[in-house]
């Protein structure tokens, strides 16, 4: 695992859309594992400028993105579905079959992951994931005591997950289950690549990133992963004890030289 603590928010995320497009750039059938919430917005953002003013061709990308809530259509205004056309799909060339969340309408909700394992498996695999870390120390929504074995299937989701997306939601409810990658299908993927930014991840970071490998912190299986990259701001690092460290590596470490 390797951490990288860049100076801002803004250039946490400036870096995490590089990574993105170099993937995209250096293979076109790039297979990427995509995550929603706040702090990927702005990651968005970044690729669909690329897209429009340097043409980062998204046209032969597949992706798979690791969660949808259970029983939101997908033009629901606060579905995982309606977030993705909004925030990056319809701003690329990317071929709307191309893309890949799962059925959280499913009737056969374990039909449904089983499937969406095996549509994952014929493209090849995840070549590059994408991921944030929640409150509750979830990757996807990798509840504390989700197996660290775990495959893609229905969860219900933790309390400290419903306080945090729940104001998100408009005029309806928040469901209190998804259907979710699991942390075994994440581990799987070539590379991921997890961003977080903000003082209120600080904690939860450090648990994850310096923390022993738990359960209770499924974020934390990554330090498993043969290629993780953990980009953060200031902010978030702020409780890392290692940031010396980390800031050594990522000064002397040639793959970073033009990024940075
Ligand atoms: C969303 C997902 C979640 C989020 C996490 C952080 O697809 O997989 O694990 O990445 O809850 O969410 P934000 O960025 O809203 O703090």
């Amino acid at each position: 695992m390797e951490v990288i603590i860049r100076e801002s928010t803004e250039a946490a995320c400036g870096m995490v859309a590089q990574i993105i497009a170099r993937s995209v750039r250096g293979k076109a059938e790039t297979v990427l594992g995509l995550a929603t919430g706040r702090t990927m917005e702005n990651v968005y953002g970044k690729l669909a400028q690329m897209h429009q003013s340097d043409g980062l061709d998204f046209s032969f990308c597949r992706t798979f993105n690791l969660d949808e809530y259970i029983g939101l259509e997908k033009d629901d205004i606060n579905s995982y579905h309606h977030y993705m056309t909004e925030h990056l799909f319809r701003h690329i060339n990317i071929k709307p079959g191309n893309t890949h969340l799962p059925d959280g309408t499913a009737k056969d909700l374990k039909a449904e992951a089983r499937a969406y394992e095996e549509k994952i498996r014929a493209c090849g695999g995840i070549d590059l994931q994408l991921l944030g870390i929640g409150r509750s120390g979830h990757i996807g929504f990798n509840e504390p005591l989700s197996s660290l074995m775990s495959r893609t299937r229905d969860k219900v989701l933790a309390p400290e997950t419903m306080a945090q997306n729940g104001p998100l939601f408009i005029g309806g409810e928040m469901p209190k289950r998804a259907m979710t990658m699991g942390v075994g299908t994440i581990l799987e993927s070539r590379r991921a690549l997890v961003l977080v930014t903000g003082e209120e991840k600080a904690d939860i970071l450090a648990q994850s990133v310096e923390g022993p490998v738990t359960s209770r912190v499924t974020a934390s299986a990554l330090q498993m992963h043969p290629s993780c990259v953990v980009v953060v701001d200031e902010a978030a690092a702020s409780k890392l004890h290692d940031r010396d460290y980390f800031r050594w590596i990522y000064e002397n470490e040639p793959e970073w030289d033009a990024l940075r």
